[in-house]
């Protein structure tokens, strides 16, 4: 029998997930097809209970719907329960289980290919939306000495600084202004500096911006871009010119998806063919 994966998403037609998924796919010979679905939220609780049929083998969920998928699941990891959101549901045999695997994706790619480990580290993280809070616990689980959350909504990362506090490092909450003082020391004495905002994102409002001049970013720091559309971001491209070392978000984003893929068909995820695939994807 063929069986169905794909990714829901509101909207869903910029994902590069079936790109590189169908790769993987096809590189193990399988009888699977990895489809998009553009599912709208009031349909959202009758398309997860079609998820129970034995042709499907899970689905990856991105924006809106991972915290709202989360309440029509029969289990969820430990991981996903503590992010507060699933990006990854995998069909047991008619029961369904909610993963999340940007965390993993995330640590796989700094250490892999940001030749990075946060160990005792400092780390600026700039956002405190999804993703950041799926950073953040990854930073602070493989033992950052301290992190700083700086977001435009201020609110929001005392809230990210109180959960991560929790798991260890020390934590602060800061505006995501980079004229005050806060923000400059917290730049200046960063290791590593992640963007987990829009900004600098193909299409969105802020695509010309980085949301930090090169001035404030340390020579000897890695600068870490989530953003993986284009390529080179202003962010990275003020890095470059601060002597900074660089990360691109696409290492991430074919990790958690090599992660995905382990979960719904128990095999190895071949990440250099998934990678060359998502690079030749990227408009
Ligand atoms: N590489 C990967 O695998 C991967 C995985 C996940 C996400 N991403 C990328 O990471 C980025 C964030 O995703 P997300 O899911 O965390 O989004 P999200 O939950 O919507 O959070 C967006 C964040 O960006 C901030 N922001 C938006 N516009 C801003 C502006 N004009 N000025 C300052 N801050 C602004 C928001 O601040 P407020 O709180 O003030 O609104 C918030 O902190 C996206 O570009 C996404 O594509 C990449």
């Amino acid at each position: 029998m063929s069986k169905f994966v794909g990714i829901i998403g509101y909207p869903i037609r910029h994902s590069i997930s079936p790109v590189f998924q169908q790769a993987a796919l096809d590189y193990h010979s399988m009888n699977a097809t990895y489809q998009a679905w553009e599912v709208e939220p009031q349909s959202l609780p009758e398309f997860i209970n079609g998820l129970r049929s034995p042709d499907t083998l899970g689905i990856n969920v991105t924006v809106p719907h991972k915290e709202a998928v989360m309440s029509h699941l029969d289990r969820i990891d430990e991981w996903a329960a503590t992010a507060g959101a699933v990006n990854t549901v995998v069909n047991e045999g008619g029961k369904l289980v909610g993963h999340n695997t940007d965390g993993s994706g995330f640590l796989r790619a700094l250490e892999d290919h940001g030749h990075f480990s946060p160990e005792g580290r400092s780390v600026l993280i700039m956002g405190a939306g999804g993703s950041a809070k799926a950073v953040a616990l990854a930073l602070a689980r493989r033992g950052a000495a301290r992190i700083t959350i700086a977001n435009r909504t201020l609110r929001r990362a005392q809230g990210l600084a109180e959960l991560i506090g929790e798991h260890g490092p020390r934590v602060e909450a800061i505006p995501l202004a980079p004229s005050e003082d806060a923000f400059v020391r917290a730049a200046t004495a960063c290791n590593l500096l992640v963007n987990c905002t829009t900004i600098g994102m193909k299409h969105g409002s802020d695509e010309k911006r980085s949301p930090i001049p090169a001035q404030l970013i340390p020579s000897g720091a890695l600068v870490y871009d989530l953003v993986y559309n284009p390529p080179e971001t202003p962010l990275l491209l003020e890095a470059a010119r601060s002597g900074a070392a660089t990360l691109g978000g696409l290492p991430m984003l074919v990790y958690q998806g090599a992660a995905s893929f382990e979960f719904w068909t128990g095999k190895s995820a071949p990440v250099e063919v998934m990678l060359k695939a998502a690079k030749a994807a990227l408009p």
